[in-house]
């Protein structure tokens, strides 16, 4: 990895249809975002393969996919009707809000373990004002949900939220799961969606915005045993930063002090990434020990709970350690991970060194000359072959073949094909590859299994 700048990155992405600003072409809305062609690929073939690595390959994992908005009872019971919340400070004559912990690291000093006096009282002490240089007021807290209401009444009775985390969607739907699938502990629940939070202060491109996507599971355990799971659960997530391309040498891992762990959490491990705005959360790893499971079962009076066979029947609350994973940081730390400049002059390339299994483009395909139609009909029959098996296949016939190169090196397409004078006579084509560019002959017929070796 390079020291990519957010400048390039945020540029790259939108002029080659990534990300874009949401709501772009009404001046946009803040903290959000909107993935175009490649960016879509790229996030389906992330999620698709952590779907794959935690739930399908593995025998003691369920999926589950729950409605965004819930009763408001749910949110009441997780705590995070009364805690979900952010300090805020406002600027006195502007009235524009500010997160109180960022105003203080801006200035260098620690807000880790402060409550809402001691923040309030360090900004007076340090005499720090407003971007717009006024004096700030006390800090307050702000809670982060988006609330609504569901129907055509609108009292505190029809309130719901929009939910901010996916994690309530899997406690409250634990008996189900219990009921339907009849699982033994330990077992799991993985769920991919999205969340919202008011964020006070969206930034940092993607990384914080008010609208988001999270990968979450919710393993459920006996309590004896939340420290060896725990450890394991440091290990599979490793695996999965190295499946997707994220070097272990740019994560770090961080244990919440006591005083800043959520609301939930007993222990709280964070992986942070050496983005390129500084070393921020990546993903974490929360003992939620049986915490919400209770909540919700004496809330709702529903049973949460599994029988022990083994101890005589006994009903068991599980303890919970919860690995997340938001998506939209994993998209970002892959980019930059994979975002290198390569060369000089006329001879310098953007390319996106991306795993082959998550690239938006597996293969392109291109004839060397496209007004050469005994050229172009060969390489569609080429394209078409390969876009059956292997789905995202591309087609670039645009420009000379040198800018083609560059164009899918720069969007991280592994592999160029190129159907040339040479093919009509052996029915061989070039096969490029991205991180080399070096090229090989290979016979059309010998194609699937060539490529197919390279992307397993
Ligand atoms: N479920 C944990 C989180 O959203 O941070």
């Amino acid at each position: 990895m390079e020291n990519v700048s957010m400048e390039q990155l945020i540029s790259l992405c939108k002029r080659r249809g990534f990300i874009f600003q949401g709501s772009e072409i009404y001046g946009g809305l803040a903290g959000t975002w909107d993935y175009g062609p490649l960016g879509s690929e790229l996030k389906r073939n992330i999620q698709n393969a952590w779907w794959k690595m935690f739930v399908t390959d593995r025998e003691d994992m369920y999926g589950v996919d729950a409605a965004i908005l819930m009763n408001q009872n749910v949110w009441k019971a997780s705590g995070h009707v009364a805690g979900f919340t952010d300090p805020l400070v406002e600027d006195l004559v502007t009235k524009k809000r500010y997160r109180a912990d960022h105003v203080l690291e801006e200035k260098n000093i620690d807000p880790k373990g402060m409550d809402l006096e001691a923040m309030s009282k360090a900004i007076v002490d340090n005499n720090i004002k407003s971007p717009d240089g006024n004096a700030f007021g006390e800090v307050r807290t702000f809670n982060m949900m988006f609330q609504t209401n569901i129907g055509a009444i609108q009292d505190e009775t029809s309130v719901s939220y929009l939910r901010p985390e996916t994690a309530q969607g899997m406690f409250v739907n634990f008996k189900n799961v219990v009921d339907s699938m009849h699982p033994k502990l330990p077992f799991g629940l993985g769920q991919i969606g999205k969340a919202f939070r008011n964020e006070i202060a969206p930034r940092d491109f993607v990384f914080r915005s008010r609208e988001f996507e999270q990968m979450e599971i919710e393993y459920f355990v006996k309590e004896e045993d939340w420290k060896g799971r725990f450890s394991d659960w440091i290990g599979a997530m490793y695996g999965w930063m190295d499946f997707v391309g994220i070097p272990r040498s740019k994560v770090h891992e961080l244990e919440v002090a006591p005083e800043d762990l959520a609301h939930y959490s007993k222990r709280t491990m964070d992986f942070e990434f050496d983005f390129p705005f500084g070393k921020k959360e990546l993903y974490g790893l929360a003992y939620r020990t049986n915490f919400d499971l209770n909540n919700h079962a004496e809330a709702s009076k529903a049973g949460l709970y599994v029988v022990d066979d083994e101890n005589g029947g006994t009903k068991v609350v599980p303890h919970c350690i919860e690995p997340t994973f938001g998506l939209d940081r994993t998209i970002l730390a892959v980019l930059a991970s994979a975002y290198h400049e390569e060369g000089e002059g006329d001879d310098k390339r953007v390319v996106l060194k991306l795993k082959p299994t998550i690239a938006p483009y597996k293969v392109c395909v291109s004839p060397l000359l496209k007004n050469k139609p005994d050229l172009v009909d060969k390489a569609r029959v080429v394209y078409s072959g390969l876009k059956k098996v292997f789905g995202n296949v591309t087609w670039d016939d645009n420009g000379n073949i040198g800018k083609r190169y560059r164009r899918q090196d720069e969007i991280g397409t592994p592999y160029c094909i190129t159907v040339d004078f040479d093919t009509l006579e052996n029915d061989t084509v070039t096969v490029r590859d991205r991180d080399t560019a070096t090229q090989d002959r290979v016979a059309i017929a010998d194609l699937q299994p060539f490529l197919a070796e390279k992307f397993s």
